[in-house]
């Protein structure tokens, strides 16, 4: 601990020195939230970025949310600390495999997860991240949707926007995609007054048993507004133990065991101060592709 707090003074001096930011997501092990100076959901981190006036962002987060963070904001230099950080789902679909769909339903506009590659989001009409999804669905002039990669946030979206057909891709996120329904109804059997939260990402059987579906933020927001006491939360357990530290008169309990991604467990408090120290590792976004994945950036900031 006092290993930490010294590393934690330190990357405040290098921040100031060198003018930079810390953005975290609430997925990051728990020293490296309390470090950073913004600390939120995909949707809330890419809005940060693209409005902070440092000359440096060190994203503490997975690859795709740092190249989001250049694309919206090109001048600054931004800095992933660990280059093996990635979100696995964001690789399972490339764009030649886009493109087919979009070959196979050419009346259909594109709406891209922000959890994807930035060459993807290039050939893509919107983007959108969990907390604005079926909002950007509902929003954008079409009524055939391709929705990628995520199957099971596109088959949440579809049942909330019954009116619009969904054309799905079969990826997933490996860590909310294991949850099952059985570890819900074991949770509910023992916590029978707890509200259940879960994430789109989970499978459609668990969405099925939730009272709330929500973002990581949206998570955050709704515990410490709700009269409850009791919560079982479908998500990564990182934002679990914020939820517990921000809200100590509450209980938060993960679905049946802790849920861990390790891509976004990567990142230690020493990468950040090397990350800072050393200016590393600085991401790069091709322009002429960056110019159009703006374009479908830009869409998915219009929606809450
Ligand atoms: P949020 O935008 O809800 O924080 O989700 C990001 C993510 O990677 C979920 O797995
Ligand atoms: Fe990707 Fe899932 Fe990890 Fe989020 S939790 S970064 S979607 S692998």
């Amino acid at each position: 601990m006092e290993n930490s707090i010294t590393l934690i003074q330190e990357i405040k001096e290098l921040k100031k020195a060198k003018h930079a930011v810390l953005l975290a997501h609430n997925y990051q092990v728990e020293e490296v939230q309390l470090a950073a100076d913004y600390l939120g959901d995909s949707l809330e981190l890419s809005r940060t970025a693209a409005g902070v006036e440092h000359d440096i962002i060190v994203f503490a987060g997975v690859k795709f949310m740092a190249e989001t963070a250049k694309i919206l904001s090109p001048q600054k230099k931004v800095l992933l600390p660990r280059l093996d950080a990635g979100c696995p789902m964001a690789d399972m679909i490339t764009v030649e495999e886009l493109k087919d769909l979009k070959a196979n339903h050419p009346n259909a506009k594109v709406v891209t997860y922000v959890n994807s590659s930035v060459e993807v989001k290039a050939e893509s009409d919107a983007c959108c991240t969990s907390s604005n999804a079926v909002n950007v669905v509902k929003n954008i002039h079409a009524d055939e949707i391709i929705f990628v990669p995520d199957r099971n946030l596109g088959s949440y979206v579809q049942k909330m926007v019954p009116g619009k057909k969904i054309i799905l891709f079969e990826g997933y996120c490996y860590v909310h995609n294991r949850i099952k329904k059985e570890e819900i109804e074991e949770m509910k059997k023992r916590f029978p007054g707890a509200k259940v939260v879960v994430h789109p990402e989970v499978r459609m059987e668990v969405i099925d048993l939730a009272d709330e579906v929500l973002s990581t933020s949206g998570m955050l927001k709704y515990a410490a507004a709700s009269p409850h006491k009791q919560f079982i939360i479908a998500t990564e357990q990182g934002l679990i133990e914020r939820m517990k530290r921000e809200n100590p008169g509450k209980e938060f309990y993960p679905a049946l065991t802790a849920k861990i991604c390790i891509n976004m467990k990567r990142t230690s408090l020493k990468d950040v101060y090397e990350a800072l120290k050393y200016e590393r590792y600085e991401i790069r976004v091709e322009e002429s592709i960056a110019r159009r994945a703006m374009r479908a950036l830009d869409e998915m900031l219009k929606y809450v």
